[in-house]
Order: structure tokens, then sequence, then C-alpha cells
């Protein structure tokens, strides 16, 4: 059988809140298949944003194990799991993160850029993108020339480029008015389609989530499956 491409493994993690230690993330496990699109709630300050942390090597847990396509994160030294992260994984935020001094073609460019890929390459790949997004015309533009929608459609080409087995998105529509975050959030599902990546996204939204193959909730530091009719 084929190995998940995600899998967490009794993971834990805690912080210093006050004068005591809490648990983010308390033990928790997780199996992810290829081409899965996950989606993840729970209430602000759950620890969401601290989970996809640990699934890019970002942070490190406490104790227990991510294997992203059976590699071991834990296991990998800071200058191989950052190349790992470059390579394999793609990121994106609730308010989008662009470079400001790069314009819209160069952000997107960066990912092939940290990973070596030849000009002529990245030029070709990155025109393709500004077309499959619909702003070949802004590629010469800054971000603070964009609108919001506009800006986030840069974040998701940046984070798709480079083709990652694993997509990470923490509120990718959370910034943006209902009508431009459900364009935003096709656009993210056909590209994570078209590139046959896995997908797992913070959402505060049931009606996002409901987009997602499967639903999770992550509460005291427990990841729980969903059933499709869950109530939020
Ligand atoms: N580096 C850190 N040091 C101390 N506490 C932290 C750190 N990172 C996160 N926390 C705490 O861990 C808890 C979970 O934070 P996290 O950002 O993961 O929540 P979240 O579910 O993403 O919330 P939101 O929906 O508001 O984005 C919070 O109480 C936060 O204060
Ligand atoms: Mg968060």
């Amino acid at each position: 059988m084929q190995h998940p491409l995600l899998q967490i493994h009794q993971l834990t993690r805690h912080f210093k809140m006050g004068d005591r230690f809490v648990a983010v993330l308390n033990n928790s496990h997780l199996h992810v298949q290829k081409g899965e699109t996950i989606a993840l709630l729970g209430r602000s300050g759950c620890g969401k944003s601290t989970l996809l942390n640990l699934l890019a090597g970002i942070d490190l847990p406490d104790s227990g194990h991510v294997f992203i396509n059976n590699e071991n994160l834990g296991q990998m030294n800071e200058k191989t799991r950052t190349q790992f992260r470059r390579r394999h994984i793609g990121f994106v935020h609730q308010f989008f993160n662009l470079i400001p001094t790069l314009t819209a073609a160069e952000n997107i460019a960066l990912p092939l850029e940290l990973n070596q890929q030849s000009n002529s390459e990245i030029k070709i790949r990155v025109k393709k993108m500004l077309k499959e997004i619909q702003l070949e015309e802004r590629a010469d533009d800054y971000p603070e020339q964009l609108s919001g929608g506009e800006q986030q459609r840069i974040a998701l080409a940046r984070a798709l480029i480079h083709q990652p087995m694993l997509v990470l998105a923490d509120e990718p529509t959370g910034n943006l008015d209902a009508q431009t975050g459900k364009q935003i959030l096709n656009l993210l599902h056909t590209l994570v389609k078209q590139m046959n990546c896995t997908l797992v996204m913070v959402t505060h939204s049931l009606a996002v989530a409901r987009n997602a193959n499967r639903i999770l909730t992550l509460d005291s530091g427990k990841i729980s499956e969903q059933p499709g009719d869950f109530a939020w």
C-alpha cells in the first residue's frame, strides 16, 4: 500500500502561557493521502497556525514526528529541512506576505530561484503561471499596486509554482470579501488539482471547509475528523 503523503505521529507542542505550560498539540495523530484536500477548523488560539508551522518544519515539536512523503522532518538538520521545505512545500498566508520590493512576477519566481532553476526555465514557468491566474498584464506591478484579491492570486501562484507535494494555507480567504474569497478558493483548488498537490487549509468558515475532501477540527490539543454534515 502507498504510504500517506503526510503523517503526524504522537505530536506534542507546549507553550508557556502565564505561569503554566499549555499543550497546543497533545499526542496528536493524522494521516493525509496524496491528492487529498483537508480543511482544519478550530477556535482562535487553539493551535492551527502552530500545527501548520510544525508541518512545514518551521517549528519543531516537543515530542512526536512529522513525516512528509515518509521523510522525518525532525531527523533533518536545519539546512536540509530548509531545502526540503523550499522544494516540497508551498505556504499561503492570510495577509499574502508578498515581498513589497519585488514585482508580481519576481514574487512568483522566488521559489524557483531558491531551487536554483535556470533563468530561461523561470521565465517560461512564471509567464505560464501569470496566465493561469489571469494577471499577465500585472507582471511588472508591485504588491502595493494590486488589490487584496490580486495579491492573494500572486501569493497562490508563488506557493504553487514549484509544484510542491504539500500546500499549507493559513486562512487564505480570511482577509478578503466573500466573493473574492470564493474566487481565490476556486483558484486554489484548481491549481492544487492541476499540480497534483496535497492541501491542508486552515479556515474559520464551514462553507469554505466544505470544499475540502475532509474536515478536521483541533480542540484541546487533539485533531478530530468530522462528518461531512458537521455543523460548526
Ligand atoms: N512562539 C510562541 N510562544 C508562545 N506561545 C505561542 C507561540 N506560538 C503560539 N503560541 C500560543 O499558542 C496558542 C495557539 O496559537 P496559534 O497561533 O497556533 O492559534 P490559531 O489556532 O492559529 O489561532 P487563530 O485562529 O487566531 O489564528 C496561542 O495561545 C498562542 O498564544
Ligand atoms: Mg492562526
